[in-house]
Parts: structure tokens; sequence; C-alpha cells
């Protein structure tokens, strides 16, 4: 056990922890100050959010023995403060309460985006908030809700404490700077780390791109191999076909330059970046290797995508077989876990098989892709949880 001292809202006291303790355990456990929720308790969701020395921090991943010395401030501690209670009001009055549970950590995060925004920018509040997460997905109350208090205090002449020593918004720990320097170091090439954001290298290297994570997948087409293969080398069709997907240029005929477009809780991404495509004619395989960047967020990624054409069903139809690999580093990274990624995967895939079968049919690249122009995660997500939970439902039935 360790001594450690503490000053939790405004009150000095000692105590003494294993070093293995959180932050967040020796407040609801030893100090009963139950107001900060845990929800992942791995700095996922940041309903453990709290200001530690006044910058939000999440709790669950921080140890006790480490803040010896410091000052906290949880959601019990705000009672009487200006800003907290104008968001309290502000949430009531924009319906951005539902069930609660995220509540205090979006009002530890929301408070710091008051104190620090200039201006009530909806972008800025939504990367802001994009460490919080709530389960009842209710952001747009919970967006209003922060920019109209904003809005109120510049408008009464409280102006915003811009930057006060700090780089970044956003919870200590998941500021996007820090994340994208300490993590993709080993993965991106030093020309790419050292652009400005959002700024898609002119050139990159594909031999620099080693994916952190891989997996497999397969769908079947019903045209021949050699007409499947034919589509994956016509990029302008294939793109079309590819959820989200965008060419803005193709400087030579193996090299893309394009984007793809995300929305993902509370924050829209656009990845815009560079891929190189090398094809196989004799055993009808290929590769695709990229990178992209997406500018508000801050989140790099960069990936490989092989595929193989299997003939089936007499060479009537084929199977493609594709194996993925992909880094990702920055925010969204840190919601973007192995499975969820898999099913993802699995979803685009479908649709993009899909997309492929309608235009090897006989529809026109414009057919082919009435599509949405932006992949929706959310939808997805929701199409995933009632699938899970069809399949729970299932299971139980037969037990
Ligand atoms: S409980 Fe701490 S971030 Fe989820
Ligand atoms: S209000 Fe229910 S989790 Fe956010």
């Amino acid at each position: 056990m360790t001594t450690i001292q503490l000053t939790i809202n405004g009150t000095t006291t000692e105590g003494s922890v294993e070093p293995r303790t959180h932050l967040a355990d020796v407040l609801r456990d030893q100090l009963d100050l139950t107001g900060t929720h845990l929800g992942c308790e791995h700095g996922v969701c940041g309903a453990c959010t709290l200001l530690l020395d006044g910058a939000p921090a999440r709790s669950c991943i921080t140890f006790a023995v480490a803040c010896d010395g410091a000052a906290v401030t949880t959601i019990e501690g705000l009672d009487e403060d200006e800003i907290a209670a104008e968001l309290r009001a502000a949430f009531a009055r924009e319906h951005a309460l539902q069930c609660g549970y995220c509540t205090p950590g979006m009002i530890m995060s929301a408070r710091d985006l008051v104190l620090r925004l200039d201006h009530p920018d909806e972008q800025a509040i939504r990367v802001g908030l994009s460490g919080n997460l709530c389960r009842c997905t209710g952001y747009v109350g919970i967006v209003r809700a922060v920019r109209a208090v904003i809005e109120a205090r510049r408008q009464r002449g409280i102006a915003a404490e811009v930057g006060a020593g700090r780089t970044a918004l956003g919870p200590v720990g998941s500021q996007p700077g820090a994340i994208a320097t300490a993590t993709s170091s080993a993965l991106l090439p030093v020309t790419e780390m050292k652009l400005s954001h959002g700024v898609a290298p002119a050139t990159f290297d594909p031999t620099e791109v080693v994916p952190a994570k891989s997996f497999d997948a397969s769908f079947t087409v019903n045209a021949a191999p050699e007409r499947v293969f034919a589509l994956f080398g016509n990029v302008r069709t294939l793109a079309a076909c590819f959820p989200g997907a965008t060419i803005t240029d193709l400087p030579t005929p193996d090299r893309i330059e394009g984007e793809i477009r995300v929305a993902i809780g509370p924050l829209s991404a656009v990845f815009r970046g560079s891929a190189q495509i090398d094809r196989n004619e004799a055993d009808l395989s290929g590769r695709l290797i990229g990178t992209g960047r997406d500018r508000q967020s801050r989140t790099a990624t960069s990936g490989q995508i092989s595929w193989r054409m299997l003939p089936i069903d007499e060479g009537r139809a084929t199977r493609v077989v594709l194996t993925v690999g992909y880094s990702l580093s920055g925010p969204l990274a840190q919601i973007a876990r192995d499975g969820l990624v898999r099913d993802l995967a699995s979803r685009i895939t479908t649709t993009f098989a899909q997309n492929c079968d309608r235009y090897l049919a006989g529809a026109t690249n414009q057919a082919a892709s009435e599509r949405p122009q932006r992949l929706n995660a959310v939808g997805l997500l929701l199409d995933i949880a009632l699938s899970r939970m069809t399949a729970l439902a299932r299971r139980m039935r037969r037990q």
C-alpha cells in the first residue's frame, strides 16, 4: 500500500492505496463519490472523466498513486460551478440527458470546451466530445446544449481561455496529437508524419506500410473470374462500388488519390490519401496499398488489401478471397476495437459485393454507385447490434 494525498473537490484527504488501484475506484469505493461513472474501464467511453489539476482526465485508466498531490474535481465538486450550472440547464432544455449515464463525463468535457472554445463551432464541439460516448446516441441535443452555452457566454462578453497552456482539446490521455505521435511512429513514413494535418501525401512508399492487424474475408460474385478481375482493374468503377469512396485524381494508372467518408457517433471523418494498385494477370490476384488521414480528428490509417479470384460453379461465378491489413492511430482508434472493425468490414464487403454484382449484371457506373455517399457507421453499428441480439435470442431459445 502507498499513502497518497489528494485535494478532492477542495478538501484535502490522505489515504492508502494499492499501486494498481485506479483513481475512479478510490473515488467510488473508498470515498463514495459515485457521480464518477464507470462504463468501459478501458479509457474509451469517457464516462469516468473528471478534472485532474483542471484538465479533463479518464479516472478509470489513471493510477491513484500517480495523482499524489493533485487536485481532483468530480461532478459532485461542480455543484456551485457557474459553467456546469449553465450546462445542466442547457442539457435539460435541449433534451440532452436521456438515461444520464454518460452525463457526468459529458459535463466535464463540455465544461472544458465552454471554457476554451473561442466560437461555438459545431465541428470543434463534436471533435472535443468524441472521447465521450453516449449509448443512447443522443449527440444532437448534447452538441446543441454545449453550443448554446458557449454562444451565450461569448455574447455576455465572457472570453474563452484559448489554449491556456494546452495545444489540443479533449480529455487528458486522449489528446489526438499525443496519441498520433506515440503510436504511429512505427507505422507511418517519417515524411508523412511531417506533413500538416489533412494534407494527403503526394507520394508514399508502399514498402513502409506495415499493417498492425489483419483478417481474411471473402464474397461471391455472379460473374467469371476474368470479368471480376477486370472490374478490379478499373479503379473508377471499383471506387463507385465501394461505400463512401471518391476518386479525386489518378496521377498514374496504378496510383489513386481519393477520399473515404465515414460517420461514427458524433464524429464525421473524411480520410484523404493515396493508394497504389498492383495486379498479377497470371493468377488473377492483386493488391491495394494505401495511407490516409482525417484532418479534423487527426486520425491516420494505412493498410493493404490483397485479393484473389477463385472460380466456382464451373467458372460461372467467382469467390473473391481478400486479406485485409490495417493500422489506425488517433482518436478513432480508441473506439475501433478489432471485433468492431471486422464487423464493419464484413458489412462494407457485403455492400461492395452487391454493388460489384449489380455492375457486372449490366448496371452502369452510376447505377452501381447508388449507395450512401458516406459510410454511416452508426447505421452499421445498429445493424450489427440488431444481428447480435437476434443471434443471442436464437441461442437462448435453443437452451
Ligand atoms: S470508464 Fe473510463 S473511459 Fe470508460
Ligand atoms: S444519456 Fe444514456 S448513455 Fe448517454
